[in-house]
């Protein structure tokens, strides 16, 4: 996919005040410091379009950027970090639990897990949850650049037996670098391929 446009619309603290819109919308979700803000950046080729920081915690509300004037991309607070305060994981919890419940152009949510971690328990709860809720998602590791070909093999075996206890088939995954650019035309298509879906079932 070719990137025409990628602009800042708005950040919302909930759901009631993000764009009132038809228009398909992709969110990145993932525990806080995994890379959220920073895959957007990469796939839209801007250096600074998402905030990014090393300490977690930086990304503190709903950010909607639109795509080409055809589809949202989403860049939400992340969940389960010890280091955030109590008080802001339980105001990010809720922000993030009303987005997924009440948003109905969501098409799908890519759940980030940093690929140099044996699965956790905090992403294995959050999939259930968003399973729980029927709402689709897939799977990007990131940070790919981090660690060796035969670790990122060893982890992504773990994560494949891990989800196979609790669901039958596995979601699609997609692996990431955004220093390095790794995966972004796989990502892009999948999101091409999402919205071309979504827009052919809003004409029926
Ligand atoms: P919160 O907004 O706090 O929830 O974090 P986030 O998930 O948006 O993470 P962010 O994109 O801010 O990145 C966190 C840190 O990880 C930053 O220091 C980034 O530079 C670094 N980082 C993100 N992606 C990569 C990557 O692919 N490779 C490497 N080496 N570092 C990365
Ligand atoms: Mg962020």
């Amino acid at each position: 996919m070719i990137i025409h446009s990628a602009d800042f619309e708005k950040s919302s603290s909930k759901i009631k005040e993000c764009p009132e819109t038809t228009l398909p919308e992709f969110a990145f979700i993932g525990r806080s410091n995994v890379g959220k803000s920073s895959l957007i950046n990469m796939l839209m080729q801007r250096k600074d379009l998402a905030k990014t920081s090393g300490a977690p915690g930086k990304t503190r509300l709903i950010n909607h950027f639109k795509i080409n004037e055809s589809w949202y991309l989403v860049d939400l607070p992340g969940y389960g970090y010890a280091k955030v305060s109590k008080t802001d994981r339980a105001s990010f919890m809720k922000m993030i639990y009303d987005y997924f419940e009440n948003r109905d152009n969501m098409v799908n949510a890519f759940v980030l897990i940093d690929s140099r971690h044996a699965p956790l328990k905090s992403d294995l709860e959050f999939m259930v949850w968003l399973g729980e809720h029927g709402i689709p998602f897939s799977i990007i590791m990131t940070k790919l650049d981090k660690l060796s070909s035969s670790e990122l093999m060893k982890n992504k075996e773990a994560y494949h037996k891990k989800m196979l206890l609790e669901w039958e088939t596995l979601p699609p995954f997609f692996y990431t670098s955004s220093s390095s650019r790794v995966g972004r035309e796989e990502t892009l298509g999948y999101i091409e391929h999402c919205v071309k879906v979504y827009q052919e079932s809003q004409m029926i």
